[in-house]
């Protein structure tokens, strides 16, 4: 017998038009979207991939802005993940599955996890944003990234409207980069995210901030709970805090450099501060470039470069995007013509 086709129900999808975005950037800069749908669940995003209208509209995904710079309003469709949920997934002998919902904070998330027993991602306690958005730039801090906690996501695709779960190969975690900053950009919303977290737990203290602070304390066996406090102490006393001063982190990629040309700099600057990579290429800090470059604690109109960190660049009190990106110009230009080297921004410019 035929059964006639399931009427699909009413979409329940608020759609706002001409929304104020100022508080969802954490630079805090002024823009509005033509149109902004939240996004709370998987059924959410695969609405949108079906709905007439926003089917077809070229996308913005947004997670908490941490990692933006907004220089006009948005005439993409804006989807603001607001998906929740935290559980324990799986127990496993050599790890802990915890399963994350993509708009959760990914600060809050880390605390959770100790509050469960679950150790293993306190290297990366007070890093701005979303769970959704940390696979996206392989956030990173204090010698652990992403892509070393990570197990998989799941992610809608927003042409099919088809769900995917793609494991650490397929979402090819680079220096702040994944798939989701090249080939699937604005493509695919993810949804949610499993963390590996390794059993038994082993403390990562290489960084030299954390040595520091072993030295100070004389605490040569801290558990997780403390290297996380050392963490977010460390952080708090150079980083400024999003809600005080409007900013975005690290304005600028750490750049690669070859053997060759390290020598190079060196010969000419032995201080630049440089860390050999595996594959024999070094990284430099831009930070200490920067700096070097005499902008620490320096403006151009209300866009600044912090007193305590030349990478971080903010808002001094209603900067405008255009603002921020003259800054970032005038420093790609210095940091060029006494380096040769040509820095590359790590937030997305819109
Ligand atoms: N430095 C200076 N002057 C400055 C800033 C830095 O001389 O104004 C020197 C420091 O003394 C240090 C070196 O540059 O020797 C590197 O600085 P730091 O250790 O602060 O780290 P970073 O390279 O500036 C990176 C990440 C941070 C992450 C820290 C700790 C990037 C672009 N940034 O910063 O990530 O928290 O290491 O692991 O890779 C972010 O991505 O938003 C972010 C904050």
């Amino acid at each position: 017998m035929h059964t006639p086709a399931a009427v699909p129900p009413p979409s329940s999808l608020v759609i706002e038009r001409g929304a104020s975005l100022r508080a969802f950037n954490t630079f805090g800069l002024p823009a509005s979207a033509q149109t902004l749908v939240r996004i709370a669940s998987e059924a959410d995003a695969k609405k949108v991939v079906n709905d007439p209208e926003l089917g077809r509209a070229p996308k913005f995904i947004l997670g908490g802005g941490s990692n933006l710079v907004l220089t006009q309003d948005v005439d993409l469709c804006v989807l603001k993940i607001e998906i929740k949920g935290r559980r324990l997934l799986e127990t496993r002998e050599d790890a802990w599955i915890v399963e994350v919902g993509a708009g959760e904070s990914w600060h809050d998330t880390v605390q959770w996890c100790l509050e469960q027993g679950l150790p293993g991602l306190e290297n990366m306690a007070l890093i701005p944003g979303t769970v959704g958005a940390a696979p996206v730039q392989n956030i990173g801090a204090y010698g652990v990234e992403l892509k070393d906690r990570f197990e998989s996501l799941d992610a809608v695709d927003m042409i099919t409207g088809r769900t995917v779960t793609l494991d650490a190969a397929q979402c090819h975690f680079g220096y702040r980069d994944s798939v989701f900053k090249q080939r699937l950009g604005g493509k695919s919303v993810i949804t949610k995210v499993r963390l590996r977290l390794p059993r038994p737990w082993q403390p990562v203290l290489g960084y030299m901030e954390l040595e520091r602070k072993i030295a100070e304390t004389a605490n040569i066996h801290p558990d997780a709970r403390q290297i996380f406090d050392w963490v977010c102490d460390v952080r708090r006393a150079k980083l400024p805090d999003p809600a005080v001063i409007g900013n975005a982190g690290s304005f600028f990629k750490n750049p690669v450099v070859s053997a060759e040309q390290c020598r190079d700099i060196i010969g000419r600057d032995p201080e630049i501060v440089h860390y050999p990579m595996d594959d024999g290429t070094y990284k430099l800090a831009a930070g200490w470039l920067i700096d070097a470059c005499g902008w620490k604690g320096k403006s151009i109109g209300r866009a600044g470069v912090y007193e305590r960190q030349a990478l971080v660049l903010v808002n001094r009190g209603g900067a405008s995007g255009a603002e921020v990106v003259t800054l970032a110009r005038a420093i790609q230009e210095s940091v060029y013509g006494r380096f040769g080297i040509r820095l590359e921004p790590e937030p997305v410019v819109v």
